[in-house]
């Protein structure tokens, strides 16, 4: 194993990178395929189906429909339930139906779960759901040896985030989390990455959704994982929560940004394990224990403008893009309606507008005095972003840095990269096909000096929300976008020209649908 190696996260993603010579196609046992939902024999159960807007006499009209105006109401949550991740299509496969949701999945695995913790409001009596996905009805759970009592349930959540603001201020908060073998079970040990890269996608949904009825989402990756995992009744060696994001109404959402960037218990250094449980002791090293929560606030950022695109290409060409973003706020709900991922892409050109436009929605930090609608990531500083510029008309082909801060785009490397494209993707023609595609990756040990193994959660979650972001834009501008989650990880740097120390996280592509 690498030397240079200090901490689980950075020994997980070693150890689960795909190379040429340990990426073998192995056959799937269906029978141990896990459940697609989870069930609550006896649980009481609220229908939500018969609260969406559509009916059976015909389309309704999406765009019109009424805001609940950061009203709480079980319509509300029927409808953010659905557009955050409802069913949207179905499929009949062998043996069962395949029910595809509003976020993207890996494979269509959908490790991730939302519970809901709810008080004051009507036709909900408070408490803890379960969202069942396929029936669109809440599941009450009553976690064991709890007393449900409408403040108590909010008090351990308050407590578990060390007393995040927006917890005591919020009625309704949902939790995602995610079931590990859903995805482990095609995926293998690889699979906390996409897990986490699905949550992500899901949460950026609701967080781009939540504002259409009044809502602000605020994320929160800091918690006590046992104390959040015990009141939901997660079996930590089979799932876990992942994001809490309290619903606030947007005209009162300001509780500050300094709050819930918690860093993992500082173990330091890693253990070696067996390949099975690889998965398994990254989820150890990376929980936040309440023996150490007192230390838990996270390192200020000292790297500054140290990072690896911002420093060393500051003096590289580039084009300034000035686009705006998408005007996808009014056309939200039939986006996400519409919203299925591209199977091949056509490889006919984008325009550098487009192109502007997406980056723009996937980053825009400049909504000033509207903050609820600026994307909000844990850290985005975490993260690089690099375009693969295959046909964009009026860029010449290359590799690209992109700053979000300055919307540059700077060329690395002058040429037409389909072919390594299309190589460090498994040999998918989406990533040769698409018009661009976009990298992310991580400094990994600078950021695990700053959140400890946690670190690597939070840059999966803000990749896949990133991703979402992308995925929308994509949709309302009539293109077409994919995820790649089964990457050669030292081909992307290799591609880059980066070093070891910066991961590859995740991949989109985007282009014109064929
Ligand atoms: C994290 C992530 C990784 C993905 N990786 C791939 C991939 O490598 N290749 C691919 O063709 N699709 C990939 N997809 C797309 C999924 O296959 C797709 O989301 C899933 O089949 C559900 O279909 P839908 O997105 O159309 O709803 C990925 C999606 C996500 C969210």
């Amino acid at each position: 194993m690498d030397n240079t190696i200090s901490s689980t996260a950075e020994y997980y993603h070693e150890r689960t990178k795909y190379r040429p010579d340990n990426i073998s196609g192995h056959s799937l046992d269906w029978s141990k395929k896990p459940p697609q939902f989870k069930e609550y024999p006896g649980a009481e159960s609220i229908r939500l189906d018969d609260k969406l807007p559509f009916s059976s006499e015909g389309p309704v009209n999406l765009r019109d429909f009424p805001s609940a105006n950061g009203e709480l109401s079980a319509e509300a949550l029927a409808r953010l339930l659905f557009f955050t991740n409802g069913v949207t299509g179905i499929m009949q496969q062998p043996g069962e139906y395949h029910y595809y949701r509003a976020a993207p999945s890996a494979g269509a695995l959908y490790p991730t779960d939302i519970y809901l913790a709810i008080r004051n409001t009507p036709d909900i009596p408070s408490g803890i759901y379960n969202f069942h996905v396929r029936d669109h009805r809440l599941q009450r759970i009553a976690p064991v040896g709890f007393l449900p009592a409408d403040d108590e349930l909010f008090e351990v959540l308050s407590k578990a985030t060390l007393g995040h603001p927006a917890i005591a201020k919020s009625d309704a908060i949902l939790i995602l989390s995610t079931i590990f073998l859903r995805s482990s079970w095609r995926y293998g040990q690889r699979a906390y990455r996409r897990c986490m890269l699905d949550t992500g996608h899901v949460f950026g949904n609701l967080a781009a959704y939540a504002p259409l009825e009044g809502f602000a989402a605020t994320p929160i990756a800091g918690f006590v994982d046992k104390e959040v995992n015990d009141l939901l009744g997660l079996d930590p060696a089979k799932e876990g929560a992942c994001v809490i994001a309290p619903l606030l109404a947007k005209d009162d959402c300001d509780v500050g940004d300094d709050f819930g960037l918690l860093r993992s218990s500082p173990y330091g250094g890693y253990e070696e394990v067996k390949e099975e449980n690889l998965l398994n002791s990254l989820v150890t090293r990376s929980a936040i224990q309440r023996s150490s929560a007192a230390l838990a606030r996270a390192l200020p950022d000292s790297s500054g403008t140290g990072r690896y695109g911002a420093s060393k290409l500051k003096s590289y060409s580039g084009v300034t893009l000035d686009s705006p973003p998408p005007p996808l706020h009014e056309e939200l709900r039939e986006t996400i309606l519409r919203r299925r991922s591209t199977r091949a892409f056509s490889g006919n050109p984008i325009t550098l507008e487009q192109l502007g436009h997406l980056l723009e929605y996937a980053y825009r930090y400049d909504l000033a005095g509207e903050s609820y609608e600026t994307p909000r990531y844990f850290d985005p500083l975490l993260l690089e972003t690099w375009v693969i510029v295959h046909a964009v008309s009026g860029l010449q082909q290359g590799t690209y840095y992109y700053s979000p801060a300055t919307r540059e785009l700077k060329l690395v490397g002058k040429g037409d990269y389909r072919q390594q494209t299309h190589y460090l993707a498994l040999g998918q023609e989406l990533a040769s096909d698409a018009a661009f595609v976009v990298i992310h990756t991580c400094d990994l040990p600078a950021a695990v000096e700053r959140f400890g193994d946690r670190a690597y959660r939070m840059i999966h979650l803000d990749a896949g929300h990133i991703g979402q972001r992308l995925n929308l834009a994509a949709i309302a501008l009539e293109l077409g976008a994919s995820g790649i989650g089964g990457f050669f990880d030292e081909e992307v740097n290799s591609l880059l020209f980066i070093p070891e120390r910066e991961a590859c996280v995740y991949i989109t592509c985007i282009g014109d649908p064929a």
